[in-house]
């Protein structure tokens, strides 16, 4: 099946940036959010970050304009996924809440309509079944910034269809993006397995005392020659993203050594969430 129609569901960190580069790539794009101010904040972002291309002189005027008629934020879920080949849903990162949408997606949108989950680490197998088209229930997993970073994570679980696994490998290609296929569920897929064993060793030696967050960035980068610190990645990721991975897999293994860091939990209580809320490891007010 060739996706043309796609529909974002939530508008936040990754939402919003995953929308308005299926956009500029041509699909028809339908984004919605719960919350009506980050609905305005998304609308505000496209528009600016479509002017600022074209100023830049890396988009034409008439490429930012095609892409502003692509793109509708909308209101309701029912408006956003009335016509959707693909709906990409970037909601919190909690399972019984991906599952309570997804039983309502499987509902209101129609029957050929695939449902991809842009989940960090919940495999699609835990939520496939709380639809009744678990062939076309799949993992499609974007990177921060979406609008930048290239690379997509395609999971076919043992329920998911060839040709689900097509259509959303080409879309991705589509959208100008490098898909990877894991041809098995596992925590974390590829990269944020990868990633959490440098990010648990960063904490742990904060924790430990060892070195400031900020001295652990410079190691990072200037003895690893990562582009930006473990510390700086969890703010641009954001600290509540991390707390509640932790929390989810704590539950699930009910393994001490998987709850998140005593660093992560006093951050997240305190609200210091990371860039999108002005301060996290780093203060970004200033
Ligand atoms: P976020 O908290 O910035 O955005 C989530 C948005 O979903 C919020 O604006 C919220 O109002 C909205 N929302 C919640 N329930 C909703 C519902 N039922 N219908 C419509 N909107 C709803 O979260 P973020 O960081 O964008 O993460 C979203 C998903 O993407 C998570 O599953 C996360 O694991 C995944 N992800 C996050 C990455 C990151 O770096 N932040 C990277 C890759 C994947």
């Amino acid at each position: 099946m060739e996706i043309t129609k796609i529909a974002i569901i939530g508008a936040g960190n990754m939402g919003h940036q995953i929308a308005l580069c299926a956009a500029m790539s041509g699909f028809q794009v339908k984004c919605t959010d719960t919350n009506p101010d980050i609905l305005a904040k998304a609308i505000a972002f496209a528009d600016n970050y479509l002017k600022e291309r074209v100023i830049k002189g890396k988009l034409s005027e008439e490429a930012a304009s095609q892409a502003l008629e692509n793109l509708a934020f909308v209101p309701t879920i029912e408006e956003a996924v009335v016509e959707a080949d693909l709906v990409i849903e970037a909601i919190i990162e909690k399972l019984e809440v991906k599952r309570k949408l997804f039983a309502n997606l499987d509902k209101i949108c129609p029957a050929h309509t695939i449902l991809a989950t842009n989940s960090s680490y919940i495999v699609s197998s835990k939520i496939a079944d709380a639809t009744n088209r678990p062939e076309k229930v799949c993992n499609m997993h974007f990177f921060n910034p979406a609008l930048v970073m290239k690379l997509v994570e395609v999971v076919q679980g043992l329920h998911v269809s060839e040709e689900t696994v097509d259509s959303v490998m080409n879309a991705a290609k589509k959208m100008n993006k490098t898909p990877v296929l894991l041809h098995k569920e596992i925590y974390g897929f590829l990269v944020n397995r990868l990633l959490q064993a440098t990010r648990q060793e960063a904490l742990k030696l904060l924790d430990m005392g060892v070195a400031s967050f900020e001295d652990i960035d410079t190691a990072a980068m200037n003895g690893l020659g990562y582009p930006m610190g473990p510390f700086q990645l969890l703010d641009l990721t954001g600290v509540d993203l991390a707390y509640h991975v932790g929390m989810e897999k704590y539950k699930e293994s009910g393994d001490p050594a998987d709850r998140p860091s005593p660093t992560v939990v006093e951050k997240f209580t305190k609200g210091e969430w990371g860039k999108k809320v002005g301060k996290g490891f780093y203060d970004y007010e200033q």
